[in-house]
């Protein structure tokens, strides 16, 4: 099956707020838990999260290093606005964990020396997933952590139909329907694999589960 794109940004008000109010404790925990397999449990210092919608997986990095702070980037607005009312919520986090406006790789990332590079289903919405390769490789320094998770293309819309049933049934419409859309606009393990080629980045992809993928390395 083709690759079929879906919008870039997640501009849309209600679908921001479902994406938001979605129940992604399972799949969330299990990125934090294959960046901990691979990376251990030791990091400080600051941490940059591309595409961060509302900020969930932000804020699981915050609590699980104590001694980060974090940086989320989205292009839509209405994103970034839930995500700085997540982080309002917790006391604990306020001052440690911040957010930017801005479409890669034109966004204005400030430029630390960033422990980690971190992503979760930002490459299947670009157009251009060449852009996110160049921009690890624009932030990186000698030893930043990159680690960038997504969803990976089922090989027919059959499948990629049992997946939504599977995994969001109980969802909304809304919410169903992007899943779909996104697993059609995912990447398979060899096309990233070339991307990295492409970019001249030296970093490891492998499948994880069902539907999922990791590339993960040090700079
Ligand atoms: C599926 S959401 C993932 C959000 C978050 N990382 C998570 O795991 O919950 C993808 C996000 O990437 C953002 N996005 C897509 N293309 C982007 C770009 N070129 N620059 C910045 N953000 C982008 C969208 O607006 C959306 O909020």
């Amino acid at each position: 099956m083709e690759r079929i794109l879906e919008p870039e940004l997640m501009l849309g008000q209600e679908q921001s707020l479902a994406y938001a109010r979605a129940d992604f404790e399972e799949p969330h925990r299990r990125v934090l838990e294959e960046f901990q397999s691979v990376f251990g449990d030791e990091l400080d210092g600051d941490v940059l999260d591309l595409g961060c919608g509302p900020g969930d997986i932000t804020l699981r990095f915050a609590r699980a290093y104590s001694r980060t702070r974090l940086v989320g980037i989205d292009g839509s607005p209405a994103m970034i606005a839930l995500a700085r009312q997540e982080v309002e919520k917790e006391d604990a986090l306020k001052g440690r964990v911040s957010f930017i406006e801005g479409i890669i790789p034109d966004a204005q990332i400030p430029p630390l020396p960033w422990q980690a590079i971190v992503s979760n289903s930002l490459l299947h919405h670009l157009h251009r997933p060449e852009v996110l390769w160049e921009t690890v490789r624009r932030c990186a320094t000698a030893g930043t952590r990159i680690f960038i998770y997504d969803l990976r293309r089922p090989p027919t819309p059959q499948k990629a139909r049992e997946f939504v049933e599977l995994y969001a049934a109980g969802e909304p419409e809304i919410l169903r329907s992007d899943f779909y859309h996104s697993l059609l606009a995912a990447f398979e393990v060899e096309e990233v694999r070339e991307q990295l080629e492409q970019a001249g980045l030296d970093l490891t992809v492998r499948p994880i589960g069902d539907r999922h993928l990791v590339v993960h390395g040090v700079m």
